[in-house]
């Protein structure tokens, strides 16, 4: 197993391994205390799930109910936010009881600003079980729900009293989902760790890797994490540093805006991560290995870094990107494998970028 602290405002410990679910009672007795445990899980993964954690939860002494919520991103709205906090109020959950949220990114996001919000926040344990949720959304406290205007429109900086990814989880992803997953992977790579992008390179994280070499794995998401921690412990509310964790999003954001949240949020950052690289490549801010590399490594993970979208539909939805300031936006350009840089450029410039990146004619 591994362990790693995040010496945030609030600091917690993550916990990658194995047999982890059992161990969430114990975890949240220690962590979190209280009397009430509330397992929010969705229609996916509570049945896989929620019983051997709803089972540690009750052997530490927790009295436990099941919030159950229909999966999917289209669900990471109001609705389902308030009707946790209702069903928490329902049964008199207090400032000191404690929501475990049990499942991918929509679960921990939802769950997580849940936690935050009610009785101006309880503590709240985060329980990954998809790739992207283990390597990156379940750690670094942001949490957020979708309003009709856009996604992560409502939101809180709130961190989870602890982490617990159970790597054996990962066996029931389909494909697409644990290649979905590898975007943020190859993305941590590429801004922080070229060690760990060549061994990316070798030997790509599948689904195969996870059936022949489970440590491997597991040092794998634990590697992802620790870059992850060390960026969010520079800058915990995005104020500049944690920025370069938006490598590959500004572009992705706008492609999966306008594909209609088709396509995964993994599989656009490669798309972005992708078109980026080849535009900095292009003005000479790196050197073209740069986007073969990312290109070749997002395909060896499974992940298309081509986009059908016109250059009009991927910059008028990047119009309405949270991160855009005014006239300006925040760009994470790459200058090597490893190393990235923050630049602020007019949206006219980003227009230019994302043209070059896709391959726009008629620029
Ligand atoms: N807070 C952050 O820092 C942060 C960072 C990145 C992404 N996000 C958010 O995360 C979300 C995407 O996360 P996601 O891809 O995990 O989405 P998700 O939670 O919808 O999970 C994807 C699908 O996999 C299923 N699933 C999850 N674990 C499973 C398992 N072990 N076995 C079988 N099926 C399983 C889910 O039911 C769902 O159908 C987006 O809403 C995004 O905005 C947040
Ligand atoms: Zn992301």
């Amino acid at each position: 197993m591994h362990t790693i602290d995040v010496n945030t405002g609030r600091p917690y410990r993550v916990h990658v391994g194995t047999f982890l679910l059992e161990r969430v009672g114990e975890t949240c007795r220690e962590v979190a205390g209280g009397e009430r445990a509330c397992i929010v899980t969705d229609t996916n993964v509570g049945p896989l799930y929620a019983n051997p954690v709803r089972q540690g939860l009750a052997e530490a002494g927790y009295e436990v109910d099941i919030f159950t919520f229909e999966a999917g991103e289209a669900n990471k709205r109001a609705g389902t936010y308030i009707s946790i906090l209702e069903f928490l109020a329902e049964r008199a959950y207090t400032r000191s009881d404690v929501v475990v949220a049990l499942g991918g990114g929509v679960t921990g996001d939802m769950a997580g600003f849940a936690a935050a919000t009610y009785m101006r926040g309880c503590a709240y344990v985060q329980v990954p079980t998809s790739l992207l949720a283990m390597v990156d959304s379940s750690v670094g406290g942001k949490c957020a729900i979708d309003l009709s205007s856009g996604k992560n429109l409502a939101g809180a900086f709130w961190q989870p009293a602890a982490v617990l990814a159970d790597i054996g989880c990962l066996a029931t992803l389909d494909d697409a989902q644990f290649a979905d997953g590898c975007g943020e992977v190859v993305k941590h790579a590429a801004i922080a760790d070229p060690d760990l992008f060549c061994a990316l390179e070798r030997t790509p994280l599948t689904p195969e890797l996870l059936r022949e070499n489970v440590p491997l794995v597991e040092e794998l998401v634990a590697r992802n994490i620790d870059i992850k921690r060390a960026v969010v412990e520079m800058d915990e509310r995005e104020t500049q540093a944690r920025k370069l964790l938006n490598f590959g999003h500004s572009i992705g954001h706008a492609v999966e805006a306008s594909e209609n949240y088709r396509l995964g949020h993994g599989t656009c950052v490669a798309i972005g991560m992708t078109a980026i690289s080849r535009a900095a490549a292009a003005l000479g801010a790196c050197d073209t290995t740069v986007p073969e590399r990312i290109e070749t490594a997002c395909a060896a993970h499974g992940l298309t870094t081509r986009t059908e979208r016109t250059l009009d539909e991927i910059f008028d939805a990047a119009l309405h990107d949270k991160k855009r300031h005014g006239d300006t936006i925040d760009v994470v350009i790459p200058r090597r494998i490893g190393a990235c840089s923050i630049e602020t450029v007019s949206l006219a410039t980003f227009r230019d970028l994302i043209a070059e990146g896709i391959g726009a004619k008629g620029k």
